[in-house]
């Protein structure tokens, strides 16, 4: 395995620091490696494979596009699977237009260039987003990013981007002016910590885009796809966006990405304004119908929502446990993080040496961000490893 590693290291670009482990297979919520070891996987490949691996309704699907042997036609011509997919994206967000891209940072500069054409006609161009955000590493995707890591080495970023404080109206209401187009905003922020956003701020913000003409853009592409108990994290809260970006979990694994869009944004792109040579490929679309389908099923989200009550639970017992190590739980549905006190390392590396996968997220929370097919069982199963490291530290 270290040969592998090694041999790996001399050809690919050292942009990733990973553990030193080779996946080869998974069943279920496991994953299991080059050894034969099962590992519980908290982590999902990152909030992506929102039904486990090896799914048999996901496999039945692709390989039925794989028996026909054409997996890619271009946005030249029109296919079948653009239409289910979109037509229950439609279904489950009650917005209007769907366009398809590959990934969470395309969907977002589709949404930003969308907001700039939105505001070209009165000269507006400026785009707010928050602080402690998180929307992906293409130029446009990383300058809405409200975090200052992600930026340094890169100047100059996009032009026109202003952040406010996530939660806090004001600090949004200082930075509005004529010149602005739309807001963007995790409803659930992902990377910045697993940070909620409170009813109060997301209708605020919905009250301030209605008032000034903006574009109110959600990046849902970590906490949307029934994460969060409801098809999409805004309905939590029951506030609507002029926009939602998907993808993560869209594709079940299968890179899949989607800006889906309301009345008010549907006619802003015309042909040759915006494209994307993969997006809505047919081998994605027929995975991202399979997790779409299971997103319409109420009893699915209604388990999320009791599974992700019980993890939050077993993790609130343990802050109140371990005091001196952990700080407190944050999150919605299957979408938690642990604050913790210590170094979130010694956790997620302890947890890995017991075969459990989790993620951090910003610099002291780790993250819970399973497949929504987890079973009760196998919470139970992460506490107790969870409790283990958290009591050997
Ligand atoms: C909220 C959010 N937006 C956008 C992205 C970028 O997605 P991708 O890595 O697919 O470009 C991420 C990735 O973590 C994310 O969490």
């Amino acid at each position: 395995m270290n040969k592998y590693i090694d041999d790996t290291k001399k050809v690919i670009l050292n942009t990733y620091t990973k553990f030193p482990v080779v996946f080869e297979s998974g069943e279920g919520n496991y994953l299991i490696d080059s050894n034969g070891d099962k590992y519980l996987d908290f982590v999902a490949g990152i909030a992506v494979n929102a039904l486990g691996y090896n799914n048999k309704e996901i496999k039945d699907e692709i390989t039925k596009v794989i028996e026909k042997g054409v997996f890619h036609t271009s946005n030249l011509y029109w296919h079948s699977y653009e239409l289910e997919a979109a037509s229950k994206l439609i279904n489950l967000s009650k917005l209007e237009k769907v366009f398809y891209c590959n990934s969470g940072a395309e969907a977002n500069e589709a949404a930003l260039k969308l907001a700039r054409k939105f505001g070209s006609k009165d000269n507006r161009f400026k785009i707010i987003s928050m602080n402690h955000s998180f929307h992906g590493r293409t130029y446009g995707a990383v300058s809405a990013t409200g975090q200052d890591k992600y930026h340094k080495n890169f100047y100059p970023l996009l032009d026109g981007i202003i952040y406010a404080d996530f939660n806090d109206l004001e600090s949004v209401k200082k930075v509005i002016d004529d010149k602005c187009c739309a807001i963007i905003v995790e409803p659930l922020q992902g990377e910045g910590g697993i940070i909620p956003s409170t009813k109060e701020f997301l209708q605020g913000l919905r009250d301030l885009a209605d008032k000034h003409n903006l574009l109110l853009i959600f990046d849902e592409v970590q906490c949307g796809m029934g994460r969060c108990g409801k098809p999409f994290c805004y309905q939590v809260y029951d506030v609507k966006p002029d926009v939602l970006t998907l993808a993560k979990a869209l594709g079940g694994g299968i890179p899949c990405g989607a800006m889906v869009v309301s009345s008010k944004a549907d006619n802003i792109f015309s042909p040759g304004d915006h494209a994307s040579t993969f997006g809505g490929n047919i081998l994605a679309l027929s995975a991202s119908s399979v997790v779409l389908s299971k997103l319409e099923d109420q009893s699915f989200l209604n388990e999320i929502v009791e599974k992700g009550a019980f993890l939050t639970n077993g993790l609130n017992n343990l802050v109140k446990k371990y005091p001196e190590k952990l700080l407190q739980v944050r999150g919605l549905g299957l979408m938690q993080g642990l604050v913790v006190k210590c170094n979130p390392f010694d956790i997620i590396n302890g947890c890995l040496n017991k075969k459990l996968l989790v993620v951090r997220a910003a610099s002291d929370v780790v993250r819970f961000v399973p497949p929504l097919t987890i079973k009760k069982e196998e919470i139970e199963i992460m506490l107790s490893i969870l409790e283990e490291v958290i009591n050997a530290i």
